[in-house]
């Protein structure tokens, strides 16, 4: 509960900026990382590991050395706890036959109780993100499957009137090949012909590799209504300067250090990179 009032410093300066301030809500879900042996359960859709953690955070322990897993067995429980953290701030992985798994109204349903439990809070002020085309953390579906369950989702979660809906585009480098088929897990395909047009309410936006030209694009020819920059915020101190001149994005991101690494300063690769001389 001190978060509570630690975060309030912060959203109370964005407000009088004549800002709002939105919150992710998330659940690690398959991605708790516990100590062995410890306390406290992971809980999980189906108690089903995610592969291929430690290829992309190479400082994360296999998967195997995680704290004892455990289902879900009534995700509504998780609903109710989406909804107090509401309060205080003012989906391969499940192997379900019940309500919640199977086809795509069983499977969007988990998420869009948790939006209809946030709206009932914060009204309109609430929006989604999500990644169809996985890939990362061990996630993917067959094309038609993957278009199938994004379109329901994605339609029935713009009838609740969200603010906006982010679509993540798959990136191949967060997509290590895992399988034995050495084929990669995630379904490329393109996020916005397919999925934009299903929505009327929400307003859309992009991200993921993003560059200022294609972002210039996409607004100008009403493809989005806004696009993210997440990467390159981090590794050039001086975004929106080097936009606006024009000059190059080309600092590269430092995974090995991004989470910090023992005996090793954290501001490296984390807020050290360089600015340009104007
Ligand atoms: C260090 C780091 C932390 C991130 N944390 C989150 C997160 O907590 N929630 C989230 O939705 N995305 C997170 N992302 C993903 C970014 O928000 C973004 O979707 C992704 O990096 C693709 O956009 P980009 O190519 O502009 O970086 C994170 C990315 C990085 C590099």
């Amino acid at each position: 509960m001190e978060q509570v009032p630690g975060w309030r410093k912060i959203t109370n300066v964005v407000h009088l900026a004549g800002s709002k301030m939105y919150c992710q809500l998330w659940h690690a879900g398959r991605l708790t990382s516990g100590k062995p042996g410890g306390p406290q359960p992971n809980y999980e859709p189906s108690a089903i590991p995610a592969r291929g953690r430690s290829l992309c955070f190479n400082f994360l322990p296999s998967t195997s050395e995680f704290g004892t897993r455990k289902e879900i067995l009534d995700p509504s429980a998780i609903v109710t706890q989406f909804k107090h953290a509401a309060k205080n701030a003012n989906t391969r992985s499940g192997r379900f036959s019940d309500k919640w798994g199977g086809s795509s109204e069983n499977r969007a349903r988990f998420g869009l109780e948790v939006l209809k439990s946030l709206v009932e809070v914060f009204g309109s002020n609430v929006s989604l993100k999500i990644s169809p085309g996985g890939g990362f953390h061990d996630m993917g579906m067959p094309l038609q499957e993957t278009i199938d369950t994004f379109s329901y989702f994605i339609s029935e979660a713009d009838k609740l009137r969200l603010s906006y809906i982010t679509l993540f585009r798959y990136i191949p480098r967060l997509d290590p090949i895992i399988d034995e088929s050495r084929k990669e897990r995630g379904t490329s395909h393109e996020l916005l012909s397919t999925y934009a047009k299903l929505t009327t309410n929400a307003k859309i936006f992009i991200v993921g590799g993003v560059t200022p030209e294609e972002a210039e694009m996409l607004v100008r020819t009403n493809q989005v209504h806004g696009v993210f920059f997440e990467t390159s915020w981090l590794t050039h101190p001086d975004l929106a300067k080097r936009i606006r001149h024009g000059k190059s994005i080309n600092n590269m991101l430092a995974v090995p250090h991004l989470y910090g690494d023992v005996d090793v300063d954290p501001r490296i690769g984390y807020t050290d990179y360089s600015a340009v001389t104007y």
